[in-house]
């Protein structure tokens, strides 16, 4: 488990930048957080440094954004999705079976589903305006 402290935006875009030379195909980012914790900007960071050239903005009505690339990347916020059957339909599975890196905002809503797949655990606590205390599990960085 590494813990690293940010205290700008850009910070955590930069530690997800660094996180994505992890990555492989098929690796799952799992995040915990809550609203505006950054999880969106530290997403934007694994896309930069995925090679995904698109800006990744907030998917706050998508519940996946999709980027093409080297490596593609799936971007994913459960927070309004409650089923196992909602994840399905999202396509959640077929990304992770085509080899995408996905990445899951709000993966605290299925807890319990996602307990046992292996994954990168991020949570990210927000200790002040500018100010995160960021928790990587499952991955060397
Ligand atoms: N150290 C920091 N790291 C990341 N974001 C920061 C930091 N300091 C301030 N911010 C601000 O906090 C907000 C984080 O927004 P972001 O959309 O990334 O959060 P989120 O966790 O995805 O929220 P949501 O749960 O609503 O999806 C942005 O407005 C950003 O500018
Ligand atoms: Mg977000």
């Amino acid at each position: 488990m590494s813990v690293f402290k940010t205290s700008s935006r850009s910070e955590t875009v930069a530690l997800g930048n660094r996180l994505a030379k992890s990555l492989s195909p098929g690796s799952l980012v799992l995040f915990t957080g809550g609203l505006g914790a950054g999880k969106t900007a530290f997403c934007e960071g694994i896309a930069q440094g995925l090679g995904c050239t698109d800006p990744v903005s907030s998917p706050t009505f998508a519940v996946a954004n999709y980027y093409r690339g080297k490596q593609p990347f799936a971007h994913f916020d459960l927070y309004r999705l409650q089923t196992p059957e909602d994840l399905e339909v999202a396509g959640f599975y077929d990304y992770l079976d085509e080899g995408a890196v996905v990445a899951a905002e709000w993966s605290e809503n299925f807890a319990d589903l996602l307990a046992q797949e292996p994954a990168v655990r991020i949570h990210i606590q927000k200790e002040g305006e500018n100010e995160r205390t960021i928790t990587i599990e499952g991955a060397e960085i």
